[in-house]
Order: C-alpha cells, then sequence, then structure tokens
C-alpha cells in the first residue's frame, strides 16, 4: 500500500511538473519549426527497414526448432545490443548534444542524459551477456519440439515471435525516442530519427494488434504453478500493465503528432495530421507520450525484469524463462 502510495505521488507529480513547465513550451511534440525534409535516397526509410528486419530475424531465429539457427540468432541479437551501446558510445557521445541538448522544455528532460548512460550500458552488458549465451550455444544441438500454438504449459512460435519482436522494437524506441527529442532545432539528420521513431512505433502498434487476435486464437499457458498467490497477483499485474504501456504509447504518440500539426511516417509513406492542431492538446498528449508513460515504463520494466531474476536465481525455479526460451 505504502509502495502505491508512493507511486502514485511521483506520477502525479510529474504530470503536474510536465504539464505546469510544458505551458511555456508549446513545442513539446513533433519536429522541426520548419515543415520536416526526407533525407536523399530515403535513407531514412531504409534504415528503419534495417531495424525492423533485425528484429524480425531475431525474434524467428532464437525461438527456432534448430540449434543451429537458434545459436547464429542469439549471436544477431547480441550484436544488435552491442550495435546500439556503440551507436551511444561512439556517436552520440561525440555529438555534443548531451552537454548542449535542445532546449529543456520541462525539468525532467535534464535526466535524459542520464537515462541515455542507463540505457546504453543495459544493452551493452545484454550483449555481452548474450555473446557468452551464444558461445555456450555454439555445442547446442537439441531439437525444440515446438508447434505454433501455445501448450498449456508453454508458448508456441508464434506468440514467441511476435514477443521477442515487440520486445527488441519497443527497447530499441526509448533511446531513440529520447536521443531524438534532445538533437538541436538546426541538425540536417533530425528528422530522419523522427521517420524512424514513427516508423517503428506503428509497426510496434501493428505487432501489438497481431499479438492481441492470436491471443483470443490460442489462449495463453498458465502462470507457472511454483508461484505464491502474490507472487501471481503481482505477475498478472505487470504483465496487463505492460500491454497497456505497448498500446498507449503509440497511440499517445500518434496523436501526441497529430495535434501539433505534423506528420506520422510509415518508412516512405507521410499521413498528414487527421484533425487540426491544439497547443492544449499537443501538451496534455505530450505529457502523457514524453513523460508519464515513460517512467511509468521504467517502474514497470524494472518489476518485471527483477521479479523474473527473483523467481529464476533466488527461488531457483526455470520453468518461468523455459515457457518463452526453450
Ligand atoms: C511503442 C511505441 C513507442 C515508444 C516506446 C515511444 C517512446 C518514446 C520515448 C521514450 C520518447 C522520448 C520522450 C522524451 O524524453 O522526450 C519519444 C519521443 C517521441 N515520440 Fe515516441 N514512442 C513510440 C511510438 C511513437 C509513435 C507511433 C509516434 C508518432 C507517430 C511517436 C512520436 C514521438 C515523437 C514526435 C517524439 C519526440 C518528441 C520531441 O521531439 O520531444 N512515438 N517516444
Amino acid at each position: 500500500m505504502r509502495l502505491f502510495a508512493a507511486v502514485s505521488t511521483l506520477l502525479t507529480s510529474l504530470v503536474v511538473i510536465a504539464t505546469a513547465s510544458a505551458e511555456n513550451a508549446i513545442q513539446l511534440s513533433a519536429g522541426a519549426t520548419s515543415a520536416p525534409t526526407r533525407m536523399a535516397g530515403n535513407i531514412d526509410s531504409w534504415a528503419a527497414l534495417a531495424i525492423v528486419a533485425t528484429a524480425l530475424i531475431s525474434a524467428w531465429a532464437i525461438n527456432h526448432y534448430a540449434a543451429r539457427v537458434r545459436t547464429v540468432g542469439t549471436l544477431v541479437s547480441a550484436l544488435a545490443c552491442l550495435s546500439v551501446a556503440a551507436w551511444f558510445f561512439f556517436y552520440i557521445l561525440n555529438t555534443g548534444f548531451l552537454e548542449n541538448p535542445k532546449p529543456n522544455q520541462t525539468p525532467l528532460d535534464s535526466a535524459k542524459p542520464a537515462l541515455l548512460w542507463i540505457q546504453a550500458s543495459l544493452s551493452l552488458v545484454a550483449g555481452l551477456f548474450l555473446l557468452l549465451v551464444f558461445k555456450r550455444r555454439l555445442n547446442d544441438s537439441e531439437m525444440l519440439a515446438i508447434s505454433a500454438k501455445n501448450a498449456t504449459d508453454r508458448y508456441g512460435s508464434v506468440s514467441r515471435f511476435l514477443h521477442w519482436s515487440i520486445a527488441i522494437l519497443f527497447l530499441a524506441l526509448i533511446p531513440m525516442g529520447i536521443f531524438t527529442s534532445i538533437i538541436p532545432e538546426d541538425t540536417a539528420y533530425r528528422n530522419a530519427y523522427y521517420v524512424v521513431h514513427k516508423t517503428l512505433g506503428v509497426i510496434v502498434f501493428l505487432l501489438l494488434l497481431l499479438r492481441l487476435i492470436w491471443n483470443g486464437l490460442s489462449p495463453k499457458p498458465a502462470l507457472e504453478s511454483s508461484l505464491k498467490p502474490i507472487e501471481r497477483k503481482l505477475a498478472h499485474g505487470v504483465h496487463v500493465a505492460l500491454y497497456l504501456m505497448m498500446i498507449a504509447l503509440p497511440l499517445t504518440g500518434f496523436i501526441m503528432t497529430s495535434y501539433h500539426g505534423y506528420p506520422t511516417f510509415f518508412f516512405a509513406w507521410e499521413f498528414g495530421p487527421l484533425w487540426a492542431p491544439s497547443d492544449s492538446a499537443t501538451i496534455i498528449w505530450g505529457s502523457l507520450h514524453k513523460y508519464l508513460l515513460p517512467y511509468l515504463l521504467y517502474l514497470i520494466l524494472g518489476a518485471h525484469i527483477l521479479g523474473a531474476l527473483k523467481h529464476r536465481f533466488l527461488d531457483k525455479h526455470s520453468e518461468g524463462m523455459k515457457r518463452m526460451l526453450s
């Protein structure tokens, strides 16, 4: 109960701070002051396509029935995590944008360099960990007996594919969104980041719709029997919260962008705003997409990952991870 009270106080303060500060800074959301320009040869769309293809191939390969394909998938995932870390340590740190970002719109914006440092370091650790898993899997020859549909005790290949492709793209969108929002206005490639971010955001939303349809066609396996009643409630709550986040983040991004009068990009295509621009609506939806939901997400993801690790390493139950991995 105390935790709940602390979390609600934090969230209420976030909204108040964000909204109050944002009232002085209408440029809360979606892009440059001038009309967005596309890069020559649609390089931005190709970059988006490369990221989507990497996520889909990794998600397909790490769940493949053949050990050799799973091993290659692990290597691709490791390299993807290491690329995110390299992007930060070798490129972003050299842009000077962390020291001289686009002017802050709210006091919370000053946390962005720290958030990027944390996320890049986590990506580095995840990449190194996956390299170790790759090394161990080199001798693996186990064929997975896995069907497309979910079984009563583990997920099938379709759910696994959707789970991991959504997870990879979703996690990539967070540092990308933060970096996009600090790029100074006059930077030539600024809009390219918006193109990639918005395209990936729309893809996550579409994949999530598929996942929800699939959940209806093939019911999810029951929660692990070794979980205590309180752990079951927490696990269920965290799962529901994550689904809500995956729906709310792309929707609020799209609505904020539309109210700000900017287009939503999907690779080389552009969709103009669906309604008339409104500064007050931009502030409300921007406060949700840029502040409330990301901070809430950090709490939920932290709970999800810590819960899974506690269950696996402190309580020594390996069934939970196996349901989605083996
Ligand atoms: C799962 C999907 C998505 C996630 C996880 C996500 C996450 C984020 C995050 C964490 C930020 C940084 C906020 C900040 O620190 O200021 C951001 C910024 C942004 N997002 Fe998204 N986003 C998603 C989808 C979308 C979509 C679909 C759109 C639009 C169609 C969009 C538009 C934007 C824009 C315009 C910004 C930059 C705002 C600025 O310039 O300050 N996002 N997003």
